[in-house]
């Protein structure tokens, strides 16, 4: 009771702020995604994602040595292919010589103590734009999975240390652990995309990977079919222990900061680490408002972060990751 009590004694200063602080963000904490690209010599910045690029083969290699370097030890893995090599089936997923499969490699070779995940889900090779294969205007459930697991497969096989399944299929954490395991790959981790939200926080990442569902007749013109209705909360808990029971490693939130209830909830539930996405909307915002010199870029996005980890996150994916890891060095 005041005046006994004054809480403002424990904010007196920076040094009884640092003892009694509850959370901190280290480089530890971070996994940045990259995109990869077809051809040679290319970092081309992705236009809703200023100052975030697309690397080919060469150029990837260049940018991981800096990252290690920098202190960020995981890297998330997508590959933007071309128009030509899609289908419905996303059959070049599979390819073990395919970019994906390649950049593995580049990575594992330039930075070798690197923690490489990838994500896997059609869309990035499906010709309709969706996470899985199309038949009468629905996805196909158990079809997709069979076809994933492949995908998870042959990532495992070309190098990767975690596969990332961020499709939302039923079954498909089962069916990637009991592939992976038949085919010896005990030690390939799986990062679940487990509570991942149809949001429309994804529209840069589209435009990145030019992945966006297609707008033809009898294509699902969104993916709220599989992934999860932003109005659930328990569903998030049904869908974590779900994926855990079939194999799952790490479970994550995405996107991060509009679902910091959900990162809480699956905190207080599961034993497994819980990884957060925050995804290219959210990213694309801070970028934007700061550039209208609204907002302050450094400190929103080391507050953001915070936010994040506060809420429960074990592991962030984040855009932000070398900003951050810059301003937790000074
Ligand atoms: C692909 C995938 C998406 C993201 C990660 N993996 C897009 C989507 O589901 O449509 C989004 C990442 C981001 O917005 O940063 N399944």
């Amino acid at each position: 009771m005041y005046p006994l009590n004054r809480n403002r004694r424990l904010r007196q200063n920076a040094a009884i702020r640092d003892l009694v602080r509850e959370n901190h963000l280290t480089a530890d904490d971070f996994i940045l995604p990259l995109f990869v690209v077809a051809g040679e010599n290319v970092k081309e910045e992705i236009a809703s994602m200023p100052n975030y690029y697309r690397y080919s083969l060469d150029a990837l290699e260049k940018e991981v040595k800096d990252v290690w370097e920098l202190g960020i030890k995981s890297v998330l893995l997508f590959v933007k292919v071309e128009q030509s090599e899609k289908d419905n089936t996303g059959e070049a997923a599979t390819d073990d010589n395919g970019l994906m499969q390649k950049a593995i490699k580049v990575v594992k070779k330039a930075t070798p103590k690197m923690l490489v995940m990838t994500d896997v889900a059609l869309d990035p090779f499906s010709s309709l734009g969706h996470d899985g294969i199309i038949e009468n205007g629905k996805v196909l459930n158990d079809e997709s999975v069979v076809a994933l697991a492949k995908m998870a497969l042959s990532h495992a096989k070309a190098g990767a240390d975690f596969v990332a399944p961020s499709d939302m299929m039923d079954g498909r954490i089962l069916a990637m652990r009991t592939l992976l395991e038949d085919e010896g790959f005990f030690n390939t981790g799986i990062m679940s995309y487990s509570a991942k939200y149809a949001s429309a926080f994804y529209g840069p990442f589209r435009d990145a990977l030019d992945s966006a569902p297609v707008d033809v007749k009898d294509v699902p013109k969104n993916k709220k079919s599989y992934q999860m209705d932003p109005a659930n909360r328990k569903e998030a808990i049904t869908e974590s222990l779900t994926d855990i029971d079939e194999g799952a490693d790490i479970i994550m939130v995405k996107p991060g900061l509009c679902y910091l209830d959900i990162v809480r909830d699956l905190a207080n539930t599961v034993d497994v680490p819980v990884a957060v996405y925050q995804v290219s909307g959210e990213y694309a915002m801070l970028k934007a408002a700061a550039e209208k010199g609204w907002l302050d870029y450094d400190a929103v996005l080391l507050e953001q972060l915070m936010a994040i980890k506060r809420a429960g996150a074990s592991m962030i994916a984040t855009y932000f990751a070398k900003d951050a890891v810059r301003l937790l060095k000074k």
